[in-house]
């Protein structure tokens, strides 16, 4: 057959671009591992390569075959997965596999680390960091691989622990840290304790020379350890450095806070991923906002670094520059995914960028030595009212170029138009809440605001060898409404001691009401069809993803509140009674404001309250700020058929651009996987996973095959899974 003689001979051509230099990875571990004999190129680091790229130079698969992608195999990752711990609709998987030497490494639901032959999807080991600690369920965004002479190791998080485990065995390394883990706690009990505080890390760290750069996931609340972004040494997991994001006395940034705020503010932590630069030895990241979230009364000042853009020496750890993107940040505007470094033509002259996308639906351009924005970025004046006690900074960034990805206000023309009552239902809302401004501080009466969600997320963009990034957004109006702490605690005088620990500790996420956010936080109404006494307790004490741990609380307190929430006979005829009120006990900052209401704001059938689209992929042009094409990302199968143009989804997992001509992306909730021609932006393959792809995709060619790969993990309130599912074209048969 002719045309599969032109499939076979393609893979050659390429491969041999790649193998001159002029188009690969920038990492030497990529380029070592491009082996030419057989025709394979890995996908080695979170990202692609260590710019964060999100690229491969590989095109057998192109905009002339890729309809003819097929399934290649099918990895299941649990296959016991009637277990508790795999909630049906809250379990996912976010991880972005590695390939490395044609062995694919990746995360399984329950954060089990495997290797698989990235050809066959056949399993070689697995690994499970629970197997003699409490199972603590975080989030893994994806590992990493580092290797010296015969010693190749696997560096991943799982709870709060970072794991060194042998690439080629799946055996932990006993000589890192203490028996093959080290604390993520480690380095951050500078002005409190923080053993009891949850830590995390969800998304890979860097490898430069042999130190680990690595950020953190903390809580949002008062009780948020510190966020310092640290090095570990990768041979012997000891702690190398610590930049502190919350300045210390004589450190630079120290006088935009109060005096002693560093001694209890938390967070300004980098959760969202780092990129490398190689040649300059520094690593680029993002951080987010202090805590507690939505009120900054105690912390005066523009509160560096948060919400900043870092260039740090990956070696020592000290800063070489900073771009705040939001001055006392209010609102959760945390940098949600890792910069992308690229070169561009600007102006005449060859310049080394990185560009960053922002939850609020902007793109900053950076120069990579100075800081220095490529575009003009125009400072305006915002409003400077707020809840008592507030500070917030008159002045903030409005970037003149590239224009907004996503939705910037909610206008009253926004307002949904699916049918009459969805927009008289919204419309009364609109009309008793506060929306003017992307920069009103949050109040009492209620602010109607996008960028929780996206904007941009944690999948993170691609770039092209011609500087062309893909960008994936969200556009969902939330609803936040604050409260003081003298009113729920005023509230509290006529509540049982259970409503009020449940007030007190839980409401703030689960709702006054327990009927949670719609999504990522559960209602917990009706735990008693779902979770036992002692299942609620584990949760309770070990904390689960972006629930931190309740340890804090005594087992009288807990006991207390799980037979309130799971409507006990034992709890309703009295017979648990506290022998005192509970203690608010919120370590180590107790904000004397915090969010009442924090939701996604939708019409009575469950559809955004904004018009559509509601996810969309852009394409922008680096070197002028200029969109080249912007399509819905997503389908509601059931609006499409009514007639109404396609609206797009709420989307989560990045894109992947390749040199065939095709940009891949799943995080859809419709559950598919994509293809777009990446000149117009045409659809031109889609399938159906098992579970929605909330994850990125990857790409790598093993032995002249080249295959896609994405995690089906689902969740997001969408049935989970537990695939991973691999592409390719037909095999020569
Ligand atoms: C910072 C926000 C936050 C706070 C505060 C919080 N939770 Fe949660 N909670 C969550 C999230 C998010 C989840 C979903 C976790 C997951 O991904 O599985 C969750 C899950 C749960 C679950 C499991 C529900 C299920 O169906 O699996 C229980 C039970 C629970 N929370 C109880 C509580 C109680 C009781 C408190 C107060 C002591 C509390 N939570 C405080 C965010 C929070």
């Amino acid at each position: 057959m002719p045309f599969m003689k032109i499939i076979l001979y393609a893979p050659c051509f390429f491969l041999a671009t790649i193998m001159t230099g002029t188009m690969g990875c920038h990492h030497p571990k990529a380029s070592d591992s491009i082996k030419k004999d057989s025709l394979s190129v890995d996908w080695p680091i979170y990202g692609g390569n260590a710019a964060g790229n999100r690229y491969s130079a590989l095109s057998q698969i192109n905009t002339s075959n890729v309809d003819q992608l097929n399934i290649a195999w099918i990895y299941h990752s649990e296959p016991d997965t009637t277990s508790g711990i795999l909630h049906p609709e809250k379990s996912d998987v976010q991880c972005q596999p590695i390939v490395v030497n044609g062995i694919l490494y990746a995360t399984s639901p329950k954060l089990k680390l495997f290797a698989l032959e990235a050809a066959t999807g056949k399993k070689i080991w697995e690994f499970d960091p629970f197997q003699n600690r409490p199972r603590r369920m975080t989030t893994c965004r994806g590992v990493v691989y580092w290797e010296e002479k015969s010693d190749h190791r696997i560096l991943f998080t799982a709870g709060s622990n970072l794991y060194a485990v042998n690439a080629m065995t799946g055996k932990s390394i006993n000589d890192f840290g203490d028996s093959g883990v080290t604390d993520l706690h480690t380095g951050l009990n500078l002005n409190y304790d923080v053993k009891n505080l949850y830590v995390a890390a969800t998304s890979p760290g860097v490898i430069y020379k042999n130190t680990l750069i690595l950020g953190s996931a903390v809580s949002e609340g008062g009780d948020a350890a510190p966020g310092y972004v640290r090095g570990f040494d990768v041979k012997t997991g000891k702690l190398k450095w610590v930049f502190h994001t919350i300045p210390e006395p004589g450190e630079s940034g120290y006088d935009t806070w109060p005096k002693n705020a560093h001694k209890k503010i938390g967070a300004v932590n980098n959760w969202s991923g780092i990129t490398l630069d190689e040649k300059r030895g520094s690593v680029f990241l993002g951080t987010g906002s202090p805590a507690s979230d939505y009120y900054g009364g105690d912390r005066a000042g523009i509160n560096l670094f948060s919400d900043c853009i870092l260039s740090l020496d990956a070696e020592s750890g000290k800063l070489n520059w900073y771009y705040q993107t939001i001055h006392h940040d209010l609102w959760d505007r945390d940098l949600p995914c890792p910069p992308n470094l690229a070169t561009i033509e600007y102006k005449g002259k060859k310049t080394d960028v990185l560009a960053i996308a922002t939850k609020d639906g902007l793109i900053f351009v950076l120069d990579r030595d100075s800081g220095h924005s490529i575009f003009p970025v125009a400072e305006q004046k915002v409003p400077v009212y707020g809840i008592p006690g507030e500070h917030p900074w008159p002045y903030q960034n409005y970037p003149v170029k590239p224009l907004p990805f996503s939705n910037q206000i909610f206008s009253d023309s926004d307002i949904t138009n699916l049918n009459p009552s969805s927009h008289a239902f919204i419309k009364k809302i609109f009309d008793s809440t506060e929306h003017e401004n992307k920069f009103l501080p949050p109040g009492e009466k209620g602010t109607l605001l996008y960028g929780y969600s996206g904007g941009a997320e944690w999948g993170g963009n691609a770039i092209d060898s011609n500087g062309i990034l893909y960008q994936n957004a969200n556009n969902q109006v939330w609803i936040l409404q604050m409260q003081s702490r003298s009113d729920y605690l005023k509230n509290n005088k006529s509540l049982t001691p259970a409503q009020s620990l449940y007030n007190v500790n839980c409401s703030s996420c689960h709702g006054m009401d327990k009927k949670g956010n719609g999504s990522e936080i559960p209602e917990l109404i009706s735990l008693n069809k779902r979770l036992t006494e002692s299942e609620i307790d584990n949760i309770l004490q070990e904390g689960r993803r972006r629930m931190p741990s309740f340890k804090k609380l005594s087992s009288e307190e807990r006991k207390t509140l799980i037979l309130y929430l799971l409507n006990s006979k034992q709890f309703i005829n009295g017979k648990v009674n506290m022998k005192s009120a509970p203690v608010h006990r919120t370590q180590p900052y107790d904000p004397p404001y915090r969010a009442k209401v924090w939701v996604r704001l939708l019409d009575p059938d469950g559809y955004p309250a904004v018009k559509p689209p509601w996810g969309t992929l852009n394409a922008i042009d680096l070197k002028t700020g200029d969109y080249l094409w912007r399509v819905p990302l997503g389908e509601f199968p059931e609006l499409t058929k009514k007639g109404i143009p396609v609206t797009g989804t709420e989307n989560y997992g990045g894109p992947v651009v390749t040199e065939g001509g095709l940009v891949f992306i799943a995080a859809t909730r419709d559950e598919k996987i994509r293809a777009f021609n990446k000149t117009t932006g045409k659809i031109v393959w889609e399938q159906q996973l098992p579970a929605a792809g909330f994850a990125t995709p990857i790409t790598y060619a093993v032995d002249g095959r080249q295959f896609i790969v994405i995690a089906a993990g689902g969740g997001r309130g969408l049935r989970s899974g537990d695939t991973y599912v691999a592409f390719a074209l037909p095999s020569d048969k």
